[in-house]
């Protein structure tokens, strides 16, 4: 057999070992419809993004955060078609890394299985945090009290108090908290408890699992609808339609207050909001005709939360002046408050809700992490016990405990932030390279019944629009090349203003520079190899995508990536299937 790092798996074996029960001789139950797995892609979007970060975003880039939601619907999309065509071919529990496996080989698949756990795990820990913070105002509410050093993660506390933050919670946290042998308790109580009950319920059952979340989807979809109505007949009865071009620091009227490096720079938080249609992928061996329904489920649900996205950031953006949402973390509830659009109903509505909505999300992700690691023990590059089902409840039992372990004891010492730029980083890398893998698989026949990604030439198309983004870019900044290179920071509006440094702004901005370089590579390629144009765009929509996110991003998530390789060349790579 191979000793090949790239060592591909057979498209034909991956199916023959889907379909036969391979792991113990108990396969899982095959019980989901189009209307499940829409509905699970939905209860997988819709969550944290909107209810949490999106008060971020809107702050970030003002009204224009719309066209940043825009392009991330953009680059999902294509990328929703590329994972359907991965699906359609290869209907087995795995996602993007078993997609990896048939294209880019072992090691690339390796990569992504481990990318996939901070999309998974690490964005759940996310979703846990939001959770806890709707819930504990839901509390609130009802005039429940839990102590603030029982509901704060200990990072955000000394993270705050270091930034000089005089927020009176974060000071009551630190100053209640008892100690124990010089150490403050500061944990988030009610993360880790939502984190327990769900890790129950996916050990409990795809088929209950599935009934509670349908439920929470309607629910979420009602309350997200009424919030879009409610709000925005609102934003026009109250003449609030001013808001839509407010004036920045400048005093200068603009659609994008902080111009396009402000939508930019919400990017971690929008493109979290979209994470969760890939999700649907895991559930091929579930799904009754996943050829079919899968890539169906992924791209309706997908389209039905931009569009949601998009009402929503115009009528927050609406309702409030953009400025008002800096650390708002229930932006759909915020909007409702006395000071602003003034319905009380709506408020308490929108924050029971929200704790519905965030639900339904971990549910999805803690049912994904455990089906994508019981394939990578499958394929022999993690151990046995990963890949064992549930005599009972046909669930992969100790896999599932395993992502509740990996949810639940980062919560004691992570922060939002951390976590949420961790996770979007990681999972566009993720898309990244499912979209790579669609242009290196072999063409096949059209079948009836299944899904198949039209071929469009992306020969000459593909130049072309590489080269109108360049126009696009010089012709709305003239300087835009010359500051990437950084020939001309002094230019640089805050390097002016004083806000940064000769320090932060004399350095060439490296990931642009490795977009374009890639940009005008892959127009190349695609010249001579005739790619198709729906995955090139997905590659390179999601490539920009990467270059909105910071240096400490990528130096932490390379340095993630390095232990990941250290463990496969350690234990995957000797124990593989393929080593044998
Ligand atoms: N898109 C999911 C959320 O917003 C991860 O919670």
């Amino acid at each position: 057999m191979s000793k090949s790092l790239f060592r591909t798996k057979k498209i034909e074996s991956i199916l023959a070992e889907g379909s036969d029960g391979s792991h113990g001789g108990v396969g899982l139950k095959r019980v989901l419809t189009m209307k499940d797995l829409t509905f699970f892609g939905i209860a997988a979007i819709l969550g944290a993004g909107s209810f949490s970060s999106l008060g971020g975003a809107v702050f970030h880039g003002g009204p224009g955060v719309v066209i940043l939601f825009v392009i991330t619907a953009i680059a999902c999309a294509f990328t929703a078609f590329c994972y359907s065509e991965f699906a359609s071919r290869i209907p087995v529990a795995g996602s993007a890394y078993t997609y990896a496996y048939a294209s880019f080989g072992e090691l690339f698949a390796w990569i992504i299985g481990w990318a996939l756990i901070m999309e998974y795990s690490i964005g759940n820990i996310y979703v846990a945090y939001s959770w806890s913070d709707y819930f504990t105002s839901f509390l609130q509410k009802i005039n429940v009290h839990i102590p603030q050093y029982l509901c704060t993660s200990y990072m955000e506390v000394k993270d705050s108090l270091a930034a000089g933050s005089s927020n009176a919670e974060i000071r009551d946290a630190w100053e209640n908290a008892p100690m124990i042998g010089g150490l403050k308790i500061i944990f988030d109580l009610p993360a880790l408890v939502i984190n327990l009950l769900i890790t129950l319920l996916v050990y409990r059952g795809i088929k209950e699992s599935r009934n509670f979340s349908n439920l929470m989807v309607i629910l979420k979809m009602i309350v997200v609808g009424l919030v879009i109505i409610v709000g925005g007949y609102l934003v026009f009865s109250k003449g609030l339609t001013p808001n839509w071009m407010p004036a920045n620091e400048q005093g200068l009227k603009s659609f994008m207050p902080n111009g396009f490096s402000g939508v930019m720079a919400a990017v971690s938080g929008v493109f979290f909001a979209y994470i969760g249609f890939d999700a649907v992928s895991v559930l091929a061996e579930e799904s009754k005709n996943p050829q079919r329904d899968l890539p169906r489920g992924m791209i309706l649900s997908l389209g039905i939360c931009t569009i949601v996205y998009i009402l929503l950031s115009l009528v927050l953006s609406g309702a409030v002046n953009y400025r008002n949402f800096e650390g708002v973390g229930d932006p759909l509830a915020f909007i409702f408050e006395k000071q602003n659009l003034n319905v009380a109903w709506m408020q308490f509505f929108v924050a029971i809700t929200a704790v519905v909505a965030m639900t339904s999300v971990m549910l999805v992700f803690q049912m994904g992490q455990p089906r994508i690691w019981m394939s990578m023990s499958r394929d022999g590059l993690m151990p046995p016990v990963f890949q064992k089902i549930h005599a009972k409840y046909k669930t992969p039992s100790f896999a599932t405990i395993a992502t509740g372990l990996v949810v639940g004891i980062p919560i004691l010492f992570t922060d939002k932030t951390f976590v949420l730029d961790f996770t979007s980083i990681a999972t566009l890398f993720a898309f990244v390279l499912v979209c790579g893998g669609v242009l290196l698989i072999p063409k096949k026949e059209k079948q009836p019944g299944k899904f198949h990604l039209p071929y469009i030439n992306g020969q000459f198309i593909f130049p072309l629009i590489v080269f109108a983004a360049m126009l696009l870019a010089k012709s709305l900044s003239s300087n835009y090349f010359s500051q990437m290179l950084n020939f001309d920071f002094t230019a640089n509006a805050d390097y002016v203003s004083g806000k940064l440094s000769y320090m932060d702004v004399a350095t060439p901005n490296i990931s642009l520079i490795v977009f374009w370089i890639i940009a005008v590579l892959l127009s190349i390629l695609s010249y001579f190899k005739k790619y198709s144009l729906i995955p090139l765009m997905g590659l390179i929509t999601c490539l920009y995508l990467l270059t909105g996110m910071t240096k400490s991003n990528w130096a932490w998530f390379l340095g993630w990536l390095a232990i990941g390789l250290v463990i496969y060349l350690l234990y995957g790579y000797k124990k593989s299937k393929l080593s044998v």
